[in-house]
């Protein structure tokens, strides 16, 4: 299955060597007040991301996983510690400035799916492309051409509210990634796909990244995690290597 045969190139990306540091994180901390006090939900987060890396975040429910992918993703602002990503202190950056480098770099795909309700299939997958800055006619072929690998080109003027849990998904993840991040985050990407379509997924995960892609998912599925190379855990705000 080769998902992007006749997609046109998409305009040059992070060049990076494989192995190159991609993203690090020092000490990472998130919290919440609660009740008068600080309830922590991230704990000294310290991880080294490689270009090329398809990692697995596991844990429990409530462990913190889509708080993290979150700030790994540019989208959270209200935590501490430093972040690079690409050699740039993401830390020492303004919300704006972490949007906009998110925008050209990282594609998510989000646990409740966060499709524009205004916007059609086509619509939805077309903004990731608007922001990197692509022309129209190139976006439009770029859309045709995920429509039709997704296997949703009978879909692509419905909205968001007239598909499936399991098609938004499916749109979530090709909106994440038409634009060829070289960064991709998952959370839970198959969580609401039946089994042969979440296998189809992973494959493509799998292909993205033998293809330079450097993949972070969430997951609490055994045989997604298998997809990836490297698993992380954790728990109760912590981070450990391996599994459990
Ligand atoms: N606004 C908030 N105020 C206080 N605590 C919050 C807030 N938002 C999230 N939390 C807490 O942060 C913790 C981590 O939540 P998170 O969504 O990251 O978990 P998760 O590992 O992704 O779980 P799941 O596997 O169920 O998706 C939870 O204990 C949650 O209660
Ligand atoms: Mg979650």
């Amino acid at each position: 299955m080769s998902f992007f045969a006749s997609s046109p190139a998409a305009p040059p990306a992070l060049d990076l060597a494989p192995g190159a540091p991609l993203l690090t994180l020092r000490d990472v901390e998130k919290t919440y007040p609660v009740g008068g006090s600080l309830h922590y939900v991230l704990r000294r987060i310290s991880l080294e991301v490689r270009a090329g890396d398809f990692i697995t975040i596991m844990g429990p429910s409530g462990a913190g996983k889509s708080t993290l992918l979150a700030i790994l993703g540019l989208l959270d602002h209200d935590w501490r510690g430093e972040m690079i990503l690409a050699g740039q202190p993401m830390h020492a950056m303004s919300p704006k400035q972490r949007t906009a480098f998110g925008r050209q770099h990282v594609g998510f795909v989000f646990q409740q799916y966060h499709l524009l309700d205004d916007l059609t299939v086509a619509e939805n997958l077309d903004v990731p492309l608007e922001y990197r800055g692509i022309r129209k006619s190139e976006r439009q072929a770029m859309v045709a051409d995920a429509l039709d690998r997704f296997g949703m080109v009978g879909k692509k003027d419905l909205f968001p509210r007239q598909l499936s849990g399991g098609q938004q998904q499916l749109v979530g993840v090709a909106r994440a990634v038409i634009a060829r991040p070289a960064l991709l985050l998952a959370d839970e990407p198959t969580g609401n796909l039946h089994s042969a379509q979440a296998r189809e997924i992973m494959q493509l995960f799998q292909e993205l990244n033998r293809q330079g892609t450097t993949i972070v998912q969430v997951t609490h599925s055994e045989e997604n995690a298998r997809a990836g190379t490297r698993i992380v855990t954790l728990k109760d705000g912590w981070m450990t290597e391996g599994e459990g």
